[in-house]
C-alpha cells in the first residue's frame, strides 16, 4: 500500500522502553517483534546474556556496546503503524546516552516487575520523561510470579513517580494463582494460558463479566467475588480515563501481563499504539517545527564512536523531526553550515543494519560522522536557518580527578579528553578559576571511567590515573547575582566550572544542596542544564 508523506508520518510511533534491569524489557521487546512478524521465534533477540557479564576489559565493553547499539533502535510494523523502538541501555552500560535516548522518543513504555514495584533506575529515567511531558504507558510484568497487591502497586507508582494511574485491565491473582486479566473496556475476562509460549498462535478465551455462572466455574467462587469487589472499588476510586491527560504525560494507563508467557502483551501493544502520539512539533529557536512540513529536519541525539573497530567510525544518530529524508538530497549541518549528502545513512532492524534511501519524521537514522557533529546538533534543508533546542546536560553521579602519568603529553591528553567529552560519554570540569591542569571528570555510569582510561591509552597513547572523588550530587548555578565565590557553602561542597566557564557546585550529601539554597537567598540550582 502506498502512503503519502503525511500518512507515513502520521503512522509513526517512536517510543523508548524504560525499566530497571531484569524487569523484562528484553523479553517484552522480543514479543513485540514476534507479533509484528519481524522475528519468527522467541529467543532471537540477542544481547541479554552477554550484557549481563561483568565488564572487565575493552573488548567486553565494545562487545557490549555493539550489542546495545544494534538493538538500540528497532523498527517494525504493527497494525498499520510503523513503530520505532528505542532501547535505553541499563546495567553497567547506564550512561548519559540512556537519558538522551529519551529526548528522541515521543512516548515511553515503563516496564515494572510486579513483585518489586518502582525501582531506582526506572525512577531516574521517569524523571526525564516527566521533564518532557511525554505520554508514559505502564506494563506491569511477571504476573505469573507472586506479585505485590495490585492497589499497592498503583499506589507505589503514584507516590514514587508523581503520576496518576489508570488501570486499563486488572489482574486476577498472581503467581500460581494467576488466572487472567479483566479488560475494563470490553468488560470481559481474558483467561490466562501459557500455551502460547514463544508463538503468536494459541487459544485465547474471553468470558464476559456478565456470565457470572461460567466465570464462577472457571475462576472459582472466591476469586470471582474478589474480582467483583475490586472492580467496584476501582470504578469508584481510580482516575477516569482521559486521553488528553495521557498524552500530556499526567496519567499513565496501566496494563498487566507476563511478557515471558506471552500474556497481555498483544492487548498492551494494541492499546498503546492507539493512544500514543505520532510525531509532534519540536521546539526550535524559531518556534515549533511542524513534523508534517515538506522540509526535512533532524537533530543528533547520540554519537557512538568506534562501532566497528576496523573502520574507527563514528555514527551519529539522528531523530528526524519533520518531512521526509531522501538519501539523494543535500542537507545542512546547521552548526558548521556544511551542506552535503549524509554519508551511509542506516537504519537498524532487529540485529541487522540496512542502508536507507528514505525515512520520515519520527524515524531514527544513523549516519557516518566525519568528526564534525555534536550531540543536539541540527540538520535541515540548505536554505533553512533554525536550530533545534539543544539536549540538556544531565547530572553525572560519579566523579574522579584525572591526572596524566606523563605530563609531556599535555596536548594529546587535552585533545583526547575533550573529544571524548564531545561525544558525550563523559563530562569534564575544572576547579573554579583553574586551567586544564587538573580535570574533574563526571559520569552517569561508572563503566564510563574504564572506557575513558582505555580509549585515552588506545587512541591517544595517553595514560591517566583516576582518583575517585566522594561527590555524588552536582548542580548548575542557574541564578545567582554576583560572584560564585560569595555563595555560602557547606563543608562538603566544592566549586567547579565546565569548560565554557559555567559555575557548578558538587556535594557529597544531598541534604547539603537544600542547606546551601537556604543559606543563599536568590540562589537557584538546576539538575539539568539546557544547552
Ligand atoms: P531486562 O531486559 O529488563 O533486563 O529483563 P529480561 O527481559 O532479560 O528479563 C529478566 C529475566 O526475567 C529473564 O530471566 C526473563 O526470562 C525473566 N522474565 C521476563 N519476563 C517475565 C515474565 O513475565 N515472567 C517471568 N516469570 N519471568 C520473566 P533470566 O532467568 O534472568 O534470563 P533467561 O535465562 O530466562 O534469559
Amino acid at each position: 500500500m502506498a502512503y503519502s508523506m503525511k500518512e507515513e508520518i502520521a503512522r509513526r510511533r517512536t517510543f523508548a522502553i524504560i525499566s530497571h534491569p531484569d524487569a523484562g524489557k528484553t523479553t517484552l521487546t522480543e514479543k513485540f517483534l514476534l507479533y509484528s512478524g519481524t522475528i519468527n521465534t522467541a529467543g532471537s533477540v540477542k544481547g541479554k546474556a552477554t550484557a549481563k557479564h561483568a565488564v572487565s576489559d575493552w573488548m567486553e565493553i565494545e562487545k557490549q556496546r555493539g550489542i546495545s547499539v544494534t538493538s538500540s533502535v528497532l523498527q517494525f510494523e504493527y497494525d498499520g503503524c510503523v513503530v520505532n523502538l528505542l532501547d535505553t541501555p541499563g546495567h553497567q552500560d547506564f550512561s548519559e546516552d540512556t537519558y538522551r535516548t529519551l529526548m528522541a522518543a515521543d512516548s515511553a513504555v515503563m516496564v515494572i516487575d510486579g513483585s518489586k514495584g518502582v525501582e531506582p533506575q526506572t525512577r531516574k529515567l521517569f524523571k526525564v520523561c516527566a521533564m518532557r511531558h511525554i505520554p508514559i504507558f505502564t506494563f506491569i510484568n511477571k504476573m505469573d510470579r507472586d506479585a505485590l497487591d495490585t492497589f499497592d502497586l498503583l499506589d507505589d507508582i503514584e507516590k514514587n513517580l508523581g503520576v496518576a494511574t489508570c488501570p486499563m485491565n486488572w489482574p486476577i491473582g498472581s503467581g500460581k494463582r494467576f488466572q487472567g486479566i479483566y479488560d475494563r473496556e470490553l468488560e470481559d475476562v481474558l483467561m490466562y494460558s501459557d500455551t502460547r509460549k514463544g508463538t503468536k498462535e494459541g487459544h485465547e478465551e474471553r468470558i464476559p463479566l456478565s456470565e457470572t455462572a461460567r466465570l464462577g466455574e472457571v475462576l472459582g467462587g472466591e476469586a470471582l467475588k474478589k474480582l467483583q469487589s475490586e472492580i467496584d472499588l476501582l470504578d469508584g476510586a481510580s482516575e477516569p480515563f482521559d486521553l488528553d491527560e495521557v498524552q500530556a504525560g499526567m496519567l499513565t494507563p496501566v496494563f498487566f501481563g507476563s511478557a515471558l508467557q506471552n500474556f497481555g502483551v498483544e492487548i498492551f501493544l494494541h492499546h498503546f499504539l492507539r493512544m500514543a502520539l505520532p510525531p509532534t512539533p519540536r521546539v526550535s529557536d524559531q518556534g515549533p517545527v511542524d513534523p508534517y512540513a515538506e522540509d526535512f529536519s533532524a537533530f543528533v541525539f547520540k554519537i557512538q564512536a568506534n562501532m566497528n573497530k576496523a573502520h574507527r567510525d563514528r555514527i551519529a544518530f539522528l531523530r528526524i523531526c519533520s518531512g521526509k529524508y531522501d538519501a539523494a538530497q543535500e542537507v545542512k549541518h546547521a552548526q558548521s553550515g556544511r551542506v552535503a549528502r549524509l554519508s551511509q545513512p542506516q537504519q537498524l532492524m532487529a540485529d541487522d543494519r540496512k542502508v536507507v534511501s528514505e525515512a520520515y519524521a519520527g524515524d531514527i537514522i544513523g549516519v557516518f560522522d566525519p568528526g564534525l557533529y555534536g550531540i543536539g546538533d541540527t540538520f535541515c534543508m540548505p536554505k533553512a536557518t533554525f536550530r533545534y533546542e539543544g539536549i540538556p546536560t544531565f547530572a553525572p553521579e560519579h566523579f574522579a580527578r584525572v591526572r596524566q602519568v606523563d605530563t609531556m603529553k599535555r596536548d594529546q591528553f587535552v585533545k583526547g579528553i575533550s573529544q571524548i567529552a564531545q561525544e558525550g560519554a563523559i563530562q569534564i570540569f575544572r576547579e573554579s578559576g583553574m586551567g586544564m591542569e587538573e580535570i574533574i571528570c563526571g559520569v552517569v555510569g561508572v563503566l564510563q571511567f574504564d572506557v575513558l582510561k582505555f580509549r585515552l591509552k588506545n587512541e591517544y597513547n595517553v595514560e591517566i590515573i583516576l582518583e575517585q572523588l566522594p561527590y555524588e550530587h552536582i548542580r548548575w548555578v542557574a541564578k545567582w547575582d554576583g560572584d560564585v565565590k560569595n555563595i555560602v557553602g557547606t563543608s562538603d561542597m566544592k566549586r567547579i566550572e565546565d569548560l565554557k566557564g559555567n559555575p557548578l557546585l558538587l556535594f557529597i550529601n544531598e541534604w547539603s544542596v537544600q542547606m546551601v539554597l537556604d543559606r543563599n537567598k536568590g540562589l537557584e540550582l538546576a539538575e539539568f542544564r539546557k544547552n
